[in-house]
């Protein structure tokens, strides 16, 4: 009987590969004891085709962790693109800068530390973002989606993460506030008109969890001229 993770280490073989600079950074933020909660490598290599297949020039992510989703997106955009993260932790910020120093990425990435509802404020002049990537505190989904579109444009792609919590989403009486925050986040992308939005479930090394996707648009749904 097989298991999704043994899919999931399929799947990472065949189509992720090796990587070494990604693995590398998954080491240092692990030996420095931050949590293993940072995106699958399946998950950002779908981030990184996303990225790509947008044409995206600008991404900004809310919630760096080490970095290792923001490797990710670094590569995306290329040298001459443009990644900013927001990272609330300091010690984070520090381990995450050295590891997009390691991949050799860092001169196309800004890390910004503080709390996004005090950094997304300050990014007017930075956008508009193409991407923006949203896996910070859960509690705050419906502040980062806000700004995701305010620092966006017609047709930015917004990606929350953590939408499905092992199914607790689906659980409209859960307290759990980072599951409260997924539901909140859901429901905002399905009413708020700025947004047009679904989300899937995944399952990965991580478990079962899910990614919700959206595009900014205009006043009667379009994202395009
Ligand atoms: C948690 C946060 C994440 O961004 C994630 O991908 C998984 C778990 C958490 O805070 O529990
Ligand atoms: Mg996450």
């Amino acid at each position: 009987m097989r298991t999704h993770e043994d899919v999931d280490a399929f799947l990472t073989e065949t189509l992720v590969g090796p990587d070494p600079e990604g693995e590398a950074a998954l080491a240092a933020q692990h030996g420095a004891g931050l949590p293993a909660i940072e995106v699958a490598a399946v998950n950002a290599k779908f981030l990184h085709l996303l990225t790509r297949i947008a044409g995206a020039r600008r991404v900004l992510e809310v919630g760096t962790l080490g970095g290792y989703s923001t490797i990710w997106f670094a590569r995306a955009v290329g040298p001459s693109g443009r990644v900013v993260t927001i990272e609330a932790e300091p010690a984070n910020a520090d381990i995450a800068r050295a590891n997009l120093a390691r991949a050799g990425v860092a001169d196309r990435v800004e890390v910004r530390v503080g709390r996004g509802a005090d950094v997304l404020p300050t990014l007017a002049d930075e956008g508009p973002f193409d991407l923006v990537f949203i896996d910070a505190d859960k509690e705050s989904n419906e502040l980062y989606l806000d700004w995701a579109a305010r620092l966006g444009r017609i047709g930015t792609v917004v990606v929350l993460d953590n939408v499905v919590r092992g199914g607790e989403v689906a659980d409209a009486d859960t307290t759990d506030p980072k599951v409260q925050g997924a539901r909140r986040g859901i429901l905002m992308l399905g009413s708020d008109p700025r947004f047009d939005a679904t989300a899937l479930q995944t399952l990965d090394r991580k478990g079962w969890d899910g990614v919700a996707v959206a595009i900014v648009v205009d006043a009667v749904g379009r994202s395009t001229d």
